[in-house]
């Protein structure tokens, strides 16, 4: 594996505006260690759709690098999160990757956890054992209309910038009557930010993406950031229409450029993500006043994009696994009431963006394998079809910059 021999200040002050980044940010160990301390171990991360979760003692296991989570719904119904390590000697409580328990049981003595964390049970530890001082630790966690998020920081940023904001746009999309129709995970050999950067762009899609083309428009203004802040007249009658109707539709963006919201027309006439264009699901998940209402579009740097449509919604969850390694988790969701084979047919819900995220998964691989060559050198990026890749670049180099103790290079 190709490694670098520079400190990171180095590499960072190597970026030229534009440009791709140096070799090491997307191969190298020692880079990847630094991503994951300074951006995954720091931020606000996505989990799942707290509809995963449907009863109290549900659970579901995160690994985010070295980090072992346990997500759990309690007995009042909240969301909680933990360390999957027991205060005893630390072995992992929860082995499975998901399940459902009455109390959380650490397979090793046996110490036993309620589900708000708290120790409530440690065989023969003596009169001077203070059960409660060995509680479960406490990971932060949020849920936003139905999102769930968690921070493995101790203090952890804001949240309240992008929970208030984002409210009002899911809102009408009633995610608390969701429940999961499909999840696919897939193994991407690729680093995370190849991942993003892919997802920044439909560059590529005429090229690749046949099937989503059919209602997905590759018109940048779509997909990328309008660094102007202004957007064609077709794309404003579109937010007016839809905000008329009590839909909030217009772009917004964070300011320092970690999330943007905006609900984006899909091609003329097109109401979902299915090959004939019409709505895969005859009980629609959320009350968005028009088919034709186009998509959600949410990203949520560094784990997730999503797309909400008016008939179902999309969750997407980025986790590195090694600097060549990133898992995609893919989670469509439908109103809880509707019936597979009679409100919906699965193969139509899932097609489209299961034939996306191959088709992206195999890109993301092959950028990956030609930035291993020696001979990379990176290239310009498109202003005009790329300013989004632009803008997520530009968004990781901040980031790297302003928490990198010592580290003092002005911002481009
Ligand atoms: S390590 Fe968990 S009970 Fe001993
Ligand atoms: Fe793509």
């Amino acid at each position: 594996m190709p490694g670098y021999t520079q400190p990171l200040s180095e590499l960072l002050a190597q970026h030229k505006p534009g440009y791709g980044l140096p070799q090491a940010f997307y191969t190298s160990a020692e880079v990847f260690a630094e991503d994951m301390e300074t951006i995954f171990y720091r931020d606000w991360l996505y989990a799942f759709p707290a509809c995963s979760l449907e009863k109290a003692g549900s659970y579901q296991r995160l690994r985010i690098g070295a980090y072992d989570v346990v997500v759990v719904r309690d007995n009042q119904g909240n969301i909680r999160a933990f360390h999957n390590s027991c205060r005893h000697r630390g072995s992992v409580i929860c082995t499975s990757s998901q399940g459902r328990v009455a109390k959380l049981t650490c397979p090793y003595h046996q110490w036993t956890y309620g589900l708000d964390g708290k120790l409530v049970w440690a065989r023969d530890m003596g009169a001077d054992f203070d059960p409660s001082q060995h509680s479960l630790k406490p990971v932060h966690c949020r849920v936003v209309s139905g999102l769930v998020y968690i921070c493995l920081a101790a203090d952890a940023p804001d949240f309240e910038e992008f929970a208030s904001t984002v409210t009002p746009y899911l809102g009408v999309h009633d995610l608390s009557d969701a429940k999961v129709a499909f999840q696919s995970t897939i193994i991407e050999n690729g680093n995370w930010k190849l991942v993003w950067e892919n997802n920044r762009e439909c560059y590529h899609c005429a090229g690749n993406h046949p099937d989503l083309c059919r209602t997905y428009p590759e018109d940048p203004s779509i997909t990328g950031v309008s660094p102007d802040g202004t957007f064609p007249e077709k794309v404003e009658n579109h937010f007016n229409r839809l905000e008329g109707a009590g839909a909030p539709s217009r772009f917004k963006m964070a300011q320092d450029g970690q999330f943007r919201v905006a609900r984006m027309p899909l091609l003329d006439g097109a109401e979902s993500y299915t090959l004939d264009g019409k709505i895969a699901v005859q009980k629609r998940l959320g009350q968005v006043p028009f088919l034709d209402a186009g998509t959600l579009l949410l990203f949520h740097y560094p784990t997730t994009w999503n797309h909400f449509l008016t008939d179902h919604s999309i969750t997407f969850r980025v986790t590195p696994i090694s600097p060549m390694e990133t898992e995609v988790q893919t989670t469509w969701l439908v109103h809880k009431d509707a019936v597979e084979g009679v409100d919906y047919d699965l193969k139509n819900l899932t097609t489209v963006w299961e034939h996306t995220n191959d088709e992206d998964r195999r890109v993301v691989e092959h950028n990956q394998q030609g930035i291993c060559s020696p001979a990379y050198e990176p290239g310009p990026y498109s202003t005009l079809h790329e300013d989004g890749v632009i803008q997520f670049v530009n968004w990781y180099l901040d980031r790297m910059r302003t928490r990198q103790p010592g580290l003092a290079i002005a911002a481009e």
